[in-house]
Parts: C-alpha cells; sequence; structure tokens
C-alpha cells in the first residue's frame, strides 16, 4: 500500500483558542510524529476571504495561528507547514475543478445553506442576499487544496466532512474524464478529539465569541476561566462530571490518573471556585514554555515568514510538477 498522506487546512480568521488546541493543532502535531506518513498543514488565507474580514485582521489572525503551531513544536522538516496564498498552483487547479463541478452539488454544500436559510429566516427576498462567489464556491478551493497534494487522509471537524465528500466527488468526475490523475481524498473525523465547550456552555467558537485564546497571558487566562458558567451547587454538595464545561475542559488536558481524581473531588463536592482555581494552574503550567515562544514569535514575524516561505518551497516541489501532469490531462498543453 502507498503511503497515507494527511493534509489539513485552517481558516485564518480569529485567535487560536483552547478549543483549537485540543481538536487540531495538538492532535496534528502528535501524528506528524509518525515519519512512515506524510503530513500537510497549511493557512488557508484565501478561504477567509469568504468571510469578508478586515484585512490586518487576516494578517494578524495568519501570524498568530503560524506562531501557534510553531511555538508548540511541530517538525517543519518533516511535516509541510506553508500558506496556501504562497502556492499558487492551488488557484489555477481550483478553476480547473470549476469545470469538473456540477452547480448543483454547490447548491447542498452547508456553508451556502446555512446563508441561504439566515436570508429565509429573516424574511429577506433574495435568498442570495449577501453570498459572494467566495462563499459559494468555497468547497471547489478546498478540494483545490486537498488534491493538489494526493491528500488520502483529511483530518477535519464534523462541520467540514460534506466538502471533503464533495473533494471526492469532484475527482471523482475528473478521472472520468480525464483518466486516473487525481487522487480520491477520505475525511477523517477524530472520533476521540473533544469538542470543548466555551465560557458560555455552548460549543467554544470564534463566532459565539465565548473562546479562550490559548495564549492569553497569565492575568487574561485566570480571568477567563474565572467566568465559565456553572450551576449553583454550594461547596460541599457533589457535583455531576457530565454536564460540567470545568471537568470537560480539565479532561482535554489532564493525564487519566489526574482525571480520576478529580472526578473524585467532584463526588465529594469541591467547591467551583476551587475546581476553577486548579483548572487555571493545571492550563497555564502546560502552556506556559509554549507561549513564551509563542510571543517571542509574534515578536519577530520575519522568523515566521521565512518558515512559511520554506514550507512553500518544499510543497511547490510537488506542486508545480504535479499541476503541469494535471493541465497536460486537460489538453492545456505547448504547441510544439
Ligand atoms: N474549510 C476548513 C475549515 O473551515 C479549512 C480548510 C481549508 C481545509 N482547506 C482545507 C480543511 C483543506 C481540510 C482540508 O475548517
Amino acid at each position: 500500500m502507498s503511503e497515507e498522506i494527511y493534509l489539513t487546512g485552517i481558516t485564518t480568521t480569529g485567535t487560536p483558542h483552547i478549543g483549537n488546541y485540543v481538536g487540531a493543532i495538538r492532535p496534528g502535531i502528535e501524528a506528524s510524529k509518525d515519519l512512515s506518513t506524510k503530513h500537510f498543514y497549511f493557512l488557508a488565507d484565501y478561504h477567509s476571504l469568504a468571510k469578508n474580514e478586515d484585512p490586518d485582521k487576516i494578517t494578524q489572525s495568519t501570524l498568530e495561528i503560524a506562531a501557534s503551531w510553531l511555538a508548540l513544536g511541530l517538525d517543519t522538516e518533516h511535516a509541510y507547514f506553508y500558506r496556501q496564498s504562497d502556492i499558487p498552483e492551488i488557484l489555477e487547479l481550483t478553476w480547473i475543478l470549476h469545470g469538473m463541478t456540477a452547480k448543483g452539488l454547490m447548491n447542498r454544500a452547508h456553508s451556502y445553506k446555512a446563508m441561504v436559510q439566515a436570508n429565509a429566516e429573516s424574511g429577506t427576498k433574495d435568498p442570495d442576499k449577501g453570498v459572494m462567489m467566495a462563499l459559494y464556491s468555497y468547497p471547489i478551493l478546498m478540494a483545490a487544496d486537498i488534491l493538489m497534494f494526493k491528500s488520502t487522509k483529511v483530518p477535519v471537524g464534523r462541520d467540514q466532512k460534506q466538502h471533503v465528500e464533495m473533494a471526492r466527488d469532484v475527482a471523482q468526475r475528473f478521472t472520468h474524464h480525464y483518466g486516473e490523475v487525481l487522487v480520491l481524498p477520505e475525511a477523517v473525523i477524530g472520533e476521540h478529539t473533544a469538542v470543548l465547550k466555551g465560557l458560555d456552555g455552548r460549543k467554544m467558537s470564534k463566532s459565539y465569541n465565548n473562546t479562550i485564546p490559548l495564549f492569553a497571558d497569565e492575568k487574561r487566562l485566570r480571568k477567563l476561566i474565572m467566568k465559565i458558567k456553572t450551576n449553583s451547587l454550594e461547596p460541599g454538595e457533589p457535583k455531576d462530571t457530565n454536564d460540567s464545561t470545568l471537568f470537560d475542559i480539565y479532561k482535554a488536558f489532564a493525564a487519566p490518573d489526574e482525571v480520576a481524581e478529580i472526578e473524585k473531588r467532584y463526588a465529594e463536592g469541591i467547591a467551583w471556585g476551587e475546581m476553577k482555581q486548579v483548572l487555571f494552574e493545571y492550563i497555564n503550567d502546560q502552556i506556559k514554555p509554549a507561549r513564551d515562544e509563542y510571543q517571542r514569535l509574534i515578536d519577530d514575524p520575519a522568523t515566521v515568514e521565512a518558515e512559511l516561505k520554506k514550507g512553500a518551497e518544499k510543497a511547490r516541489e510537488i506542486s508545480i510538477p504535479y499541476l503541469a501532469q494535471i493541465r497536460d490531462a486537460i489538453g492545456i498543453r505547448r504547441l510544439g
């Protein structure tokens, strides 16, 4: 069997939070230590256009996400770590794939449908109000990201599974027309990776504004943890670990024996204030060394830029010859 190729993209909107850390960054860095597989991690900065963000925010988010992965120890010798916009072949492939993507398929994309539904709910007459083509054809750009590097496995959150399946559909149609040039990818949903809840108990997400930034300084980290919603049980009253955001977050960070110890303390009625202090200290100790390195990188963006450029060079050793092969397959060729 040929070598598995893992690839995943991170849209450059927002500041990385602890939910991103336990859900994507930590498992990604861990997985990339397997030298028998290949790993591609990239900053999907062109994807961020679908959301019409402020340009400076996109730059800042790119820096913060790149600095986070580097500070946490991603081995960029083994893994490919790059910025989407540094690989022009991805955009060329995006257009090529437009020729193999049915409009009807895009009509069914969750990202687009959510917008249409929001318009319907707000009573707007035009169902496509506010829908930019960058949002509508977002799955095609994502398909190009995936197919450009012959990815076989694409680790994503549940919300992105449909997009990976669309990439597979598009690749299949391409194969039908042009022969075996592309590799069919498959989504990998982390069944065991935790999905963290945020300050208000809903899923931690930048769209809910309920996140704990991964590298918040000590003071801010403490303040945010103290804000996490709990119920009104008094100290000494036994508490349920099943419905406790504090417990879930602790569990995502701690070792099994430490979790067992905290379960015992819940049963004994640990006070919420004390549990918050325990959680703060635990996360703070674990994050501190990387946080110092993160701060150093944020203050030295040229080093981060150089890392990304190096990653792009390495990635283009693959994308340049492969795109040439794809163009040849579709009849975009030299005449003599
Ligand atoms: N759309 C993905 C998200 O919002 C990010 C992404 C872009 C991606 N390109 C990708 C994920 C390719 C996996 C593979 O989370």
